[in-house]
């Protein structure tokens, strides 16, 4: 089956004042040489600390930001080539869920009128009788009751709010939705809620979701697969009981100690890494990791590693690919 999205060596420099040299221009290197794919009906998240371009990644799929190099393709239609009319129409089709994504909107707005904005845009819907019956629809498919139309969004609670925006972002019927950090601002038991939601929103109609988070409890929750990205690339990419059980990268099996062990008889040990991480205006050569690594020699210092299958891979006979040129992580 071709995938509803396909993201092939993404790579995005921002530009910045003082690099390397007073006077020069620098680049932030934000995102470097990033691929994947999302199916339909399937969730990738994307892990990683602060910083390390998941953010960037999602916007230039939605091309909100323009990416240096690279091709993002969604159900075939390339979407860093497309004229803008096009791109309109386009963006129907996908459709986005932020951490706080009533900051943009005016607090006079209806909830009403909020859901019902890409309804118009788009011209999905005409007329208030028939509008007002799609907002009625999409408030009871994100549990909300229907009277909560008449009300504005400041009324309601976070948790609310982003059911809200789920609405207005099912509003179009999009194949593939973004979440950024869309659970990250919420109270433990909201953030469950939601996330329930959008799992269950996505079995009924075949969503894919690309879902962005540093909440790895929450990932390991819900997630089809995910990609661990370190200083701009993916370290790691792997289904979601294969990296959880098993992380195959060292950053990946670091950044994964620190999450509670759902099963708490299989405590997980902690790793603290030391070092901070580089700067991605002049990052590490070779591996970016490397400078931080505990199992770091020569090779890394001056070859990228590329994504691979694991020796791991059959392990649950599922993929698993890291960026290492250690053939297996040694034991703890
Ligand atoms: N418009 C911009 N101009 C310059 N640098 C930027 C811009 N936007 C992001 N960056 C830089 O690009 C890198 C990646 O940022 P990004 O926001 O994608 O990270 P993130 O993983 O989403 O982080 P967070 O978890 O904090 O949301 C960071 O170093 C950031 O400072
Ligand atoms: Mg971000």
């Amino acid at each position: 089956m071709n995938p509803i999205l396909e993201v092939v060596s993404l790579k995005k420099y921002y530009p910045v004042r003082g690099g390397l040299l007073p006077g020069r221009r620098g680049f932030v290197q934000a995102v470097e040489d990033v691929s994947f794919t999302i199916a339909k009906g399937e969730t990738l998240s994307i892990v990683g600390e602060s910083g390390c371009g998941k953010s960037t990644v999602g916007r230039a799929v939605l091309r909100l930001t323009e990416p240096t190099e690279g091709q993002i393709l969604l159900d075939g239609w390339r979407i860093d080539k497309i004229p803008v009319p096009q791109l309109r129409k386009l963006r129907r089709h996908m459709q986005v869920v932020f951490q706080d994504p009533f900051s943009s909107l005016s607090p006079r707005m209806t909830v009403r009128d909020i859901i019902a904005e890409p309804l118009v845009n788009f011209g999905l819907a005409k007329g208030r009788a028939e509008i007002d019956d799609r907002v009625a629809g999409l408030l009871d498919k994100v549990r909300l009751p229907r009277d909560a139309m008449r009300r504005l969004a400041h009324e309601f609670s976070g948790g609310q709010r982003q059911r809200i925006c789920i609405a207005r972002a099912l509003a179009p019927s999009p194949a593939l939705i973004i979440c950024d950090e869309a659970v990250s601002a919420l109270d433990v038991s909201f953030k469950a809620q939601i996330v329930n939601l959008l799992t269950d929103l996505q079995d009924e109609l075949g969503l894919a979701l690309l879902f962005i988070s540093h909440d790895l409890a929450i990932v390991e929750h819900m997630t089809h697969r995910v990609a661990v990205m370190y200083l701009g690339s993916i370290v790691e990419i792997a289904d979601r009981r294969s990296l959880f059980s098993r992380p195959s990268h060292p950053y990946s099996r670091a950044l994964l100690s620190s999450v509670p062990a759902p099963d708490p008889t299989a405590s997980r040990r902690r790793i603290v890494l030391t070092g901070e991480v580089p700067s991605p205006i002049n990052p590490p050569s070779g591996c970016r990791f490397h400078t931080r690594c505990p199992y770091v020699f020569d090779r890394c210092r001056t070859e990228v590693p590329k994504l691979r299958a694991r020796t791991e891979a059959t392990y649950f006979g599922a993929t698993q690919l890291a960026a290492c040129h250690l053939d297996a992580l040694p034991a703890l």
